[in-house]
């Protein structure tokens, strides 16, 4: 099985080796805790050091917000846009609502090997305001209106979408992050809890404050055809970016 590496010292070896390629992985945690800084550490090693095309998907960050977050972990993100190695895809939330259609287009031109969806969980929440394109896309909506008699509350039709919107990136097999806000006392493994059960991989960030100290770990919880780590991993952002700590013994 090849592996898609996150160029991360300790989480790599954590994978055995990175995510194994295709594999559609939950990056789930709450505000702060680096998901965004862990997508785009995936995309830029991918690009820098496998020569690998990332795309960055982005529903919260505009670019200009991201080059300033790259910058201030010395990471030039234009420069990479230059050689035709990054692209990012800015989906503003309170525009269009074709996301599907968009990404597809953007995908079939660029044809990258890694992709990131910086956040899931701004993007469902829009996309059943906005309604995701025409009522024929959502052939789920209409198998649970037809099946069961329970009203269509926002919930399911926000599990169909998911559903849908999951299953057409699992079909361009690339190794994709999503990234999933979670409120820490949470019991679930996503915002949604339901993308956990569907997607191929889950990691999960925490950040824990005491007094003056702050604690950042991450585990994995899930990763389909492979072998991992199932301690808890300490980890820093630091002016590098999110770095591995020595596991606490
Ligand atoms: N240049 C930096 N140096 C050190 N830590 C940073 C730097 N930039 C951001 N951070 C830390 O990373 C956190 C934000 O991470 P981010 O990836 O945006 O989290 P999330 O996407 O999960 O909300 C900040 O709250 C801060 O603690
Ligand atoms: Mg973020």
């Amino acid at each position: 099985m090849e592996k898609t590496k996150f160029g991360i010292q300790g989480l790599d070896k954590a994978l055995e080796g990175g995510i194994p390629q295709g594999n559609l992985v939950l990056i789930s945690g709450g505000a702060g805790t680096g998901k965004s800084t862990l997508c785009l550490q995936f995309l830029l090693n991918g690009a820098n050091l496998f020569g690998e095309k990332a795309l960055y998907i982005s529903t919260e960050q505009s670019p200009e917000e991201l080059y300033k977050q790259a910058a201030s972990f010395g990471w030039d993100l234009e420069k990479l846009e230059e050689k035709n190695l990054l692209k990012i895809l800015y989906f503003d939330i309170t525009h269009g609502s074709n996301f599907l259609s968009e990404v597809d287009v953007v995908i079939k031109e660029f044809q990258p090997k890694r992709v990131a969806i910086d956040s899931m969980t701004t993007l469902t929440d829009a996309l059943i305001i906005g309604g995701m394109g025409t009522q024929s896309d959502f052939s789920l909506v209409q198998v649970v209106e037809k099946v069961s008699p329970i009203p269509r509350t926002e919930q399911i039709i926000a599990k169909s979408i998911l559903y849908k919107l999951i299953r057409e990136l699992k079909k361009y097999k690339l190794t994709t992050l999503l990234t999933s806000e979670l409120y820490e006392e949470s019991k679930r493994l996503s915002a949604d809890g339901i993308s956990e059960f569907i997607t191929d991989g889950v990691i999960i960030m925490h950040y824990i404050e005491i007094g003056v100290g702050d604690y950042r770990s991450l585990e994995v919880r899930k990763m389909r055809y492979s072998n991992y780590d199932k301690d808890i991993i300490p980890y820093a952002i630091t002016e590098k970016g999110l770095e591995i700590m020595d596991k606490l013994q």
